[in-house]
């Protein structure tokens, strides 16, 4: 064990403290708990870890912390989080695509000083992409993703005075807005504004940027979302990586 990783570990890895970090209200069954204590003694008494230690974000790489998400999008995003900081890459987040802040919870924690844009209707899809959707036989979900407000997403976030809330249709609320990223996550899930999130996005990121899109490996409920990357990453020759998370993510870079 080398000391930085020791001194990177100490400092977060109490592992049911980082449970309720993720607001789950029962992280631990109570032999998982007495896992975890005994772990972190032999790591603090001897040095030794018990499980794979992720060093660059700080804690042991155990799946069950992340019982409300999923935990290889977030683990992926703070390793991102990590490049980011690391090659002192500048320029604030987005996600286009928020509904109950699930996941962009988790992108205002890994970047506590960068702003963070949250764009969604807020209401759910809107008609004009759903028809293109229907015409094009792409999505087959039904979900229509209305039941949330600003305030429940608020509510989740760790750095909220960082928020800046841009609620309405994409890329309409957009416009005006002068900044660069180096961190965006696109989860529209229907063809256009995905296409549109890329298009207005990829110009605007700062090279060691990554952008992450969902759904792009899903198979079945959302095609549009596959179609929408390859037309963008085609016509501008861009590289792409596909992450083995839930929903099949992709990942871009520049
Ligand atoms: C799957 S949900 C996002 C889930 C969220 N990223 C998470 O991980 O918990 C998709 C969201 O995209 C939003 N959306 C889809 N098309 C949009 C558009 N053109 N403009 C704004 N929001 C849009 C919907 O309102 C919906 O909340």
């Amino acid at each position: 064990m080398n000391k930085q990783s020791k001194n990177v570990t100490s400092d977060v890895t109490n592992i049911a403290q980082r449970g309720k970090v993720y607001g789950e209200k029962k992280p631990f069954t109570f032999k998982r708990k007495i896992a975890a204590r005994f772990n972190e003694i032999i790591f603090k008494k001897f040095g030794i870890v018990m499980c794979r230690l992720m060093v660059v974000i700080g804690r042991q790489r155990a799946g069950y912390i992340y019982n409300d998400s999923d935990y290889f999008r977030v683990s992926s995003l703070e390793l991102i989080a990590y490049e980011i900081y690391a090659n002192t890459v500048s320029g604030n987040v987005a996600e286009v695509g928020v509904f109950r802040g699930d996941f962009a919870k988790n992108i205002n924690k890994a970047f506590p000083d960068r702003k963070l844009y949250l764009f969604d209707t807020f209401e759910g899809f809107d008609e004009k992409d759903i028809q293109l959707e229907t015409k094009n036989n792409y999505s087959k979900d039904g979900h229509d993703f209305s039941g949330t407000t600003t305030e429940l997403v608020l509510r989740k976030m760790l750095h909220r005075e960082n928020c800046i809330v841009k609620k309405g249709y994409f890329p309409e609320t957009a416009e005006g807005l002068e900044d660069t990223f180096s961190f965006v996550s696109i989860d529209v899930d229907l063809y256009e504004p995905t296409y549109n999130a890329l298009y207005y996005f990829f110009p605007r990121l700062q090279h060691g940027g990554y952008i992450f899109i969902h759904d792009y490996n899903d198979g079945k409920r959302y095609t549009g979302v596959k179609e929408a990357v390859l037309k963008y990453c085609k016509e501008n020759k861009i590289p792409y990586f596909p992450l083995s998370d839930n929903c099949g993510s992709v990942i871009i870079m520049k």
